[in-house]
């Protein structure tokens, strides 16, 4: 090698992180914005991160980038995934004083397409890799905010656990943070996949369309009942008042899209049958409840100890044609390089 090049190297920082976070479920939903720019919601919503379910994000500026690169399981993005992805990266850039390019490779060890909101996980493991490998050192608050700008349900991605995203004032107040940890309650996921067809309107198109049901004023006004419902039931491990608010409120939410403007039906007959087989074993005696994002596939959360006996019971129903399970997760963590 020769000795400019080896000195080029000493004297040059690579400026490149590493980190891993974890998709969530929300059991009060975030549906809709006050800022589409910002992504300030119009109401806080909480939720638990899904351990197992794993993204991982390496973010490395690069002097010799004329542009942002994304690499996403294993293939190169461009467009609307890479123009989002670069938005964040202005900001940390921005925020660093840094004027050169990145290259993002990220992994997700879950399948797209089986109901789980992969941008959650994007965006938290992005925010944090990336405000790393640019030398900030941002708190778990700021983080959260940063997130939020690439995706809503990311803020909740980054703490660990039980996660609040409260509404807050402006920008800077409205983050998310724990209210408890994953050992607090050991809950787990039983994804019901009924369909891994794309879907037809995600959340970013679905979140505008909010507004244009007549029903979204009344679910945005009895926001802040449902969020103290839900989160002393959480503190209080209390699974039969957490199971009726979280389903009321997944319940209101898809009222909103379906009463929307155009209307958005993300159920199919698979996912009501799932839904009803989940209600008539919680009257048995079995702790579980449903809850469902903008898509057809059915979160079924239960003790971690009933874990095995509801996915056996879910992949018996008919329609339901594979079945994901997590336990709860922690936050967004950094990962040596
Ligand atoms: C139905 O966070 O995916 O899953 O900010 O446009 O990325 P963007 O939307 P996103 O919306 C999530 C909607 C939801 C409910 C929830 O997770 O709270």
């Amino acid at each position: 090698m020769p000795i400019n090049s080896y000195i080029y190297r000493k004297s040059m920082k690579i400026l490149k992180s590493t980190a891993i976070s974890h998709p969530n479920i929300a059991f009060i939903k975030y549906w809709g914005n006050r800022d589409h720019d910002l992504r300030l919601p119009v109401n806080g919503s909480f939720s638990m991160n899904l351990e197992g379910l794993t993204t991982k994000t390496q973010v490395i500026f690069r002097e010799d980038l004329s542009k942002d690169k994304l690499v996403l399981n294993e293939e190169e993005a461009s467009g609307a995934g890479l123009a989002r992805v670069s938005q964040i990266l202005d900001e940390v850039r921005e925020m660093a004083g840094l004027k050169i390019y990145a290259e993002v490779i990220s992994e997700n060890n879950f399948p797209t397409g089986a109901g789980i909101a992969s941008s959650a996980a994007a965006f938290a493991a992005l925010a944090l890799a990336a405000s790393k490998a640019a030398e900030l050192e941002l708190d778990e608050a700021a983080l959260s905010v940063l997130a939020r700008h690439g995706s809503g349900s990311a803020s909740r991605s980054i703490p660990g656990g039980f996660v609040e995203w409260q509404v807050g004032d402006d920008d800077k107040s409205s983050y998310a943070f724990s209210i408890a940890p994953a050992e607090h309650w050991e809950l787990a996921d039983c994804v019901a996949v009924v369909s891994t067809g794309h879907k037809e309107t995600g959340s970013t198109q679905g979140h505008p369309l909010a507004v244009t049901s007549p029903l979204q004023t009344a679910r945005v006004a009895d926001a802040p009942r449902r969020i103290e419902i839900c989160r002393k039931a959480i503190l209080e491990r209390d699974f039969e008042t957490f199971a009726s608010v979280a389903e009321e409120d997944s319940d209101i939410m898809h009222a909103v899209m379906m009463t929307s403007k155009p209307a958005l039906f993300y159920w199919q007959p698979a996912t009501l049958r799932v839904m009803q087989a989940v209600r008539d074993w919680r009257a048995e005696g079995l702790p579980v409840f449903y809850t469902i994002d903008a898509g057809p596939n059915v979160h079924v959360i239960t003790l971690k100890e009933k874990m095995d006996e509801v996915k056996a019971k879910l992949v018996g129903l008919e329609g339901v044609k594979d079945v994901l399970t997590a336990s709860v997760g922690g936050a967004a963590k950094l990962l040596e390089d």
